[in-house]
């Protein structure tokens, strides 16, 4: 069955029955100020920080039926009282005739029609507001008069969304709503009494109100047992004009709209926002009464997602390809590295979380074509929480550079650092470096973090400097057989083995760190880098071949005591695709190991929705391997199809030439190729879910936890560097696609170093790597690497492949 379908044109995906598996979101705005909202209306929405500044009462585990914190009631009059429904569907869950939910870069637009209504709401922030406008449309589209009143309804929350649901009567006395009348206009203000000073929340319209009502009980009838299906108050003319000074806080606003010709269209725009008072935001609430301004800033963020998007443009013979690559793909990207994974319908942003080092790094990947200015700025910010020995704390809160170890804190005698966290942020910058060519970003200096201020005097370093403590570090925490130490776990949280535990992850991802540093080293001209480092890289790349080679596939770990994990001497957990797919990415196996590992993941690991973190899974508790055995087998990094991977074994695939295998990875977890049979992935088929049930699971193909995922980053890399091969390097821009042996060529339009590239690639022999010649404005060039023209202009590129 599907929900909707994917209009590229409009750069949408257009939902078309509301009844969807679980909730399908959308984000507006930024951290900044934003949050999610879902297709059928509701909203989650904060300033700054998910967890103690929050805005609207959003609770996902409740049925999707329920009323989430924002909806839109229209009501007329009929026999016996008021017909009340809501043109979302939810709450009130009424018949319709039309339904369109529009799920836009940075809007949701829902159309519906409802008793000879049709209503066009468009949801969005203007880039670098502090409001979120609803601009409705409601024409009648019967044949008849029709009187309409129009009551859009928020349900706030106390600014600590934990506290919300810890403490019933604390909170409840905290809250107030306050109306101010403006002239005709009401603005419903609502704030924690104790920190009125601060910030207040605020909802008012640019059309008059006859009254409102900020008392959620009051609302739904006068005992709290109605239900927002059917809130008694809305049976009554008027609401009660009632300013509460506690308990549950809404904001409801009636506005009578009259009478409504057929044909006739009326229009409201409802502002939800925060500011530091009334008074302050007046103007800007001013500002957006007025239709023609709030056109204005949507036209704005319509051109910004144009810009955005336009920095890499494909044509492949792949539509659901196109989709993904060319809108929301690099989408999904800018969201991650905005949320980080603070705010989704899975992640709620509560308790210490914040940012993560190692996800944040990642999702640096995902913009640097579009956005390396932002992708620098968090770079540096990422720096600021890596220690002076090199290794990184796991967590930040960016609003007060307060970092922490994640989850060892909880565990005595646990290594307080994570293997891979500070080698992620080396990959990062070299990304950057050879998106943008600024090396003098390298002599930049930042502090290192020191968790007692008072005690230490802070020790600064140049980024430069950071990336070699990195390094330092690895090479001087290594275990037994000379291999670096998982810490408290390396990029698989879950597998939380005891000190002295070695991980042929972090092994591997220190290889390709070792890399970039020494193409860095090389290209700046730092030959005594380059030794250094090509000593220690060959050096970890003999330990690894001889203690972690399995026979058929590398091991991914060992325990404390030495012995392995992820080997064939494991009765579970004897494989697993990081072990496979790091160690060709790190260039550390030889070409027939390569192969040997990337079959044995074809073979044991793969499925049709999907590739297996590991097989088979941890059937039961164990302590002594942690969290991943929490899980039944099949689920989350216990043998699921932890999407996040997938792309690493993409990536492993087009460096030893297989473009059939990679395509057939990335077609397989593509969602939009899912779109027709959802059911069953019940995740948004727009975006890539975090993790997808495996096949020893009996929910296999379940999605869960879309967004806010690694996999987003990674994926794009894998697709836009590898499989199309257009990648960055120091010099200017390599051109190396690995495609599928049929694909005739395609084409892409990629902006890099300020100048457009339009690069068409002809594969008329069928292969599936290697270039035979590229021209470049018609003249044959030696190699594939297309200079950094750096001059603001257009050049055509064409490859034939052979
Ligand atoms: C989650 C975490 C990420 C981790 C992954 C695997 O996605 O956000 O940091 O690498 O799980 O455990």
């Amino acid at each position: 069955m599907r929900y909707g379908y994917f209009d590229d044109k409009n750069r949408e995906y257009v939902i078309t029955n509301p009844r969807t598996p679980v909730k399908w979101i959308n984000y507006v705005g930024t951290l900044a100020f934003g949050g999610l909202v879902d297709h059928t209306g509701g909203s989650l929405i904060c300033k700054e920080d998910p967890a103690l500044n929050r805005i609207t009462k959003y609770i996902p585990q409740l049925p999707s039926s329920e009323f989430k914190g924002e909806t839109l009631y229209l009501r007329f009059k009929q026999v016996g009282g008021y017909k009340v429904f809501s043109p979302y569907l939810v709450p009130t869950l009424d018949h319709y005739n039309l339904y369109e939910c529009h799920v836009g870069l940075g809007y949701t637009r829902i159309v519906s029609e409802f008793y000879g209504i049709r209503t066009d709401v468009t949801i969005f922030v203007p880039l670098e507001g502090s409001q979120v406008l609803r601009d409705i449309k409601l024409t009648n589209v019967s044949t008849q008069l029709q009187t309409v009143d129009a009551i859009p309804v928020v349900e706030y929350t106390h600014p600590d969304a934990l506290k919300q649901f810890t403490n019933a009567d604390w909170v409840p006395q905290t809250m107030q709503s306050k109306a101010f009348w403006d002239s005709d206009f009401v603005i419903l203000s609502q704030y924690p009494f104790m920190r009125k000073d601060l910030a207040v929340n605020y909802f008012t319209s640019n059309h008059t109100v006859s009254s409102y009502e900020s008392d959620r009980r009051r609302f739904l009838g006068a005992n709290e047992y109605a239900t927002w299906a059917n809130p008694l108050s809305l049976q009554q003319d008027e609401l009660g004009n009632y300013d509460a000074v506690r308990g549950d806080n809404i904001a409801a606003l009636l506005h009578h709209l009259g009478t409504i010709e057929p044909g006739e269209t009326v229009r409201l725009v409802t502002q939800l926002g925060q500011g530091e008072s009334v008074e302050q935001v007046l103007p800007t609430i001013e500002h957006y009464r007025v239709p023609a301004h709030v056109e204005q800033a949507f036209q704005e963020l319509t051109d910004f997602w144009v810009a955005y998007l336009s920095k890499f443009q494909v044509e492949t013979p792949d539509a659901g390809m196109n989709s993904l690559l060319n809108i929301h793909n690099p989408r999904q990207c800018h969201t991650t590295l905005n949320w980080s994974r603070y705010l989704s319908l899975y992640q709620l942003g509560l308790g210490a979380r914040g940012i993560g080092f190692r996800d944040s790094s990642q999702d640096v990947l995902g913009i640097l074509p579009q956005m390396p200015a932002e992708g620098r700025s968090l770079i540096r910010q990422l720096l600021h929480v890596q220690r002076r020995d090199g290794s990184a704390m796991h967590q930040f809160n960016p609003l007060t550079m307060e970092a922490n170890e994640g989850d060892s804190r909880e565990v005595e005698d646990a290594p307080k650092y994570y293997g891979d966290d500070h080698l992620w942020i080396v990959l990062a910058i070299a990304a950057y470096l050879k998106e943008t060519g600024d090396l003098a970003f390298l002599e930049g200096v930042i502090p290192y973090y020191e968790k007692d201020k008072e005690e230490q005097p802070l020790e600064t370093g140049t980024v430069l400097d950071h990336m070699r403590r990195a390094i330092a570090f690895t090479h001087d925490n290594v275990g037994a057989h000379g291999l670096p130490l998982a810490g408290f776990a390396d990029w698989n949280d879950s597998v939380n083995l005891r000190a002295g535990a070695e991980s042929l992850f972090v092994a591997n991802q220190y290889g390709k760190a070792l890399l970039e540093m020494i193409s860095l080293a090389r290209y700046v001209g730092d030959e005594e880098m380059v030794v250094q480092y090509t000593a220690t890289y060959e050096a970890m790349k003999r330990r690894v071949n001889e203690h972690a080679w399995d026979g058929e596939w590398y091991v991914r770990y060992f325990d404390a005591d030495g012995g392995p994990i992820g080997s064939h001497e494991n009765a579970e957990g004897q494989i697993y695709a990081n072990g496979q797919s790091w160690p060709v990415i790190s260039g550390f196996a030889s070409p027939d190991r390569a192969a040997l590992s990337l079959d044995a993941v074809y073979q044991r690991l793969n499925t049709i929705k999907g590739i297996k973190l590991s097989a088979p899974g941890y059937d039961g508790f164990d302590p002594t391997k942690g969290g991943v055995t929490t899980y039944p087998p099949g689920a989350k990094e216990n043998g699921g199809i932890f999407l996040h991977t997938n792309p690493w074994v993409i990536i492993a695939e087009t460096l030893v030439g297989n473009g059939d295998r990679a395509y057939e990875y990335y077609h397989q977890m593509n969602p939009a190729a899912k779109n027709d049979s959802i059911d069953e992935f019940e995740c948004e088929p727009y975006v890539y879910p975090q993790n997808i049930l495996g096949d020893e699971h009996p929910q296999f193909g379940l999605g869960r936890n879309s967004w806010l995922t690694g996999t987003a980053s990674w994926v794009y890399r894998a697709a836009t560097q590898y499989i199309l091969g257009i990648r960055p390097t120091y010099e200017g821009l390599e051109i190396d696609p690995c495609i599928p042996r049929g694909w005739e060529g395609f084409r892409v339009t990629r902006v890099f170093r300020k100048t457009i590239y339009r690069i068409e690639v002809l594969n008329p022999d069928h292969f599936s790597k290697g270039v035979r010649s590229v021209r470049v404005d018609g003249k044959k060039i030696k190699g594939n690497v297309v200079p950094a023209f750096g001059d603001g202009s257009t050049h055509s590129v064409q490859v034939i492949m052979g």
